[in-house]
């Protein structure tokens, strides 16, 4: 019975892979990828272990090496700077390449005619991935330009209080304080100690910023320096029940930790594209939600700046919109994935990367392990050192590692994210540098 119910779901999954796959190829007829060796093995495993649950395939490393195979990253240096900008994968670069060729032949023909005519099956697929409607999302070229236009385009007068955290990104934050020279609303601050693994704590904090002047708050998803996950939906429900309107900044969960965005409760969201979506670089998505759109003031001026239509997010002038094309790609690829399958296979490889780093006693783990609380991103501080950045340099050019120092407020550490396509036998590697160098 057990072995005909596995036959079942083998079928079904098979039929799942078929149909996706259908859809993937149809949209990269033009890669090169799909029809070398690599791409056919790439295929191969994916026929062969589609059927496999997430967890069933977190440790299995043959089927990553396949994933990794269809990225163009460097054999000889490890990335685990992932936090920053993701590479895309051959189908996307390639998708680049092939509508930038076919602008070139006619640019103001293709850019604005047949290439873009595909923007708006772009917006129903990112809207289908957040699980919002169509209406609601607009595409830009980085979270930056996403969550600017609501700081900027919200009615907010002198005295009024907006509530953000010490650890929001840092441009989010000057265009706050830029706002606050400006019209005199008041910033106020949340501060943190990591890692923190206790919701209520947290959304305390933030509640008690929350006075009846409070218009905004701003919450980061996950924290940049850390990777610290903050219970987003908890703290919407506290400012709701203030009416105060919330924006999101996630630039690093969206395709990274399994979620929707209506989950989340909140009213605009912005975030990269560029990062776990692994999309091209300098693509972004704004959320709004479908009657909030009409109270901001888009960034760049248009005809009827108080509509609801969410395309008023977008007058940006001339623009790549082969890149924003390309996005398109990415999200197939991503779905071929999974979400499930990524985001356990990255939040297991961070946890395998800080069990490693346990050991070595003069390193301090300040990221949670606990899945609430965290995901791909593990943040470390090591005693006796001064210059954090001198650590990232050694690593670099004496051991071809790749990584990041975090220095802010608190915060005085390296940051090392895994991605996709990384190798358990990459950490490993590093898990042993780290021991001989700062033992
Ligand atoms: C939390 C957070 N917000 C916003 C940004 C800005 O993203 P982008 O470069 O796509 O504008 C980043 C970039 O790393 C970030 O980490």
């Amino acid at each position: 019975m057990k072995q005909l119910h596995n036959l079942i779901n083998l079928k079904k999954s098979r039929r799942k892979f078929i149909s996706n796959l259908s859809s993937f190829a149809a949209t990269v007829g033009f890669s090169s990828f799909f029809s070398s060796a690599q791409g056919q093995g790439f295929l191969e495993e994916f026929e062969l272990k589609n059927h496999l649950s997430a967890e069933q395939l977190t440790e299995d490393e043959e089927f990553w090496r396949k994933i990794r195979s269809a990225y163009t990253i460097s054999p000889t240096i490890i990335n685990l700077n992932n936090g920053g900008v993701s590479p895309s994968p051959k189908v996307v670069q390639e998708a680049v390449e092939h509508y930038n060729r076919l602008a070139n032949e006619l640019p103001s023909f293709h850019l604005n005619r047949t290439i873009n005519k595909g923007k708006e099956t772009v917006r129903r697929k990112l809207a289908e991935l957040a699980g919002c409607d169509t209406e609601e999302i607009a595409i830009h070229r980085n979270a930056t330009e996403s969550l600017e236009n609501v700081i900027f385009g919200l009615t907010l007068k002198k005295g009024d209080e907006v509530v953000l955290s010490k650890y929001d990104y840092p441009s989010i934050i000057s265009s706050w304080k830029q706002r606050a020279l400006r019209d005199g609303i008041k910033l106020k601050w949340v501060d943190f100690e990591f890692p923190m693994e206790d919701k209520s704590k947290i959304v305390d904090a933030f509640a008690e910023k929350f006075s009846k002047k409070t218009k905004v708050v701003n919450i980061t998803h996950m924290i940049n320096w850390t990777g610290q996950i903050l219970p987003v939906k908890e703290i919407a429900a506290a400012a709701k029940r203030k009416n105060i309107t919330v924006l999101v900044d996630a630039a690093h969960t969206f395709c990274h930790l399994d979620f929707k965005i209506p989950d989340l409760n909140c009213d605009y969201l912005g975030t990269s594209l560029h990062k776990w979506l692994c999309a091209p670089f300098g693509t972004g998505m704004l959320f709004a939600k479908k009657d909030k759109i009409k109270d901001v003031y888009p960034l760049f001026g248009t005809a009827e700046p108080l509509s609801d239509d969410i395309r008023k997010f977008e007058h940006i002038g001339t623009r790549s919109t082969g890149v924003e094309q390309a996005i398109a790609h990415a999200i197939d690829f991503h779905q071929l994935i999974g979400i499930k399958r990524k985001s356990e296979r990255l939040f297991y490889l961070k946890n395998y990367l800080l069990e490693g780093l346990a050991n070595i006693p003069r390193i301090t783990n300040k990221t949670s392990k606990r899945k609430d609380f965290g995901g791909a991103i593990a943040y470390f501080e090591i005693e006796g050192i001064e210059n954090i950045h001198q650590v990232t340099s050694n690593l670099l050019h004496k051991h071809q590692i790749h990584t990041v120092g975090m220095v802010h407020e608190n915060i005085k550490g390296v940051r090392a994210t895994p991605n996709v396509y990384t190798l358990k036998s990459e950490i490993d590697r590093f898990i042993e540098v780290m021991e001989k160098e700062y033992k």
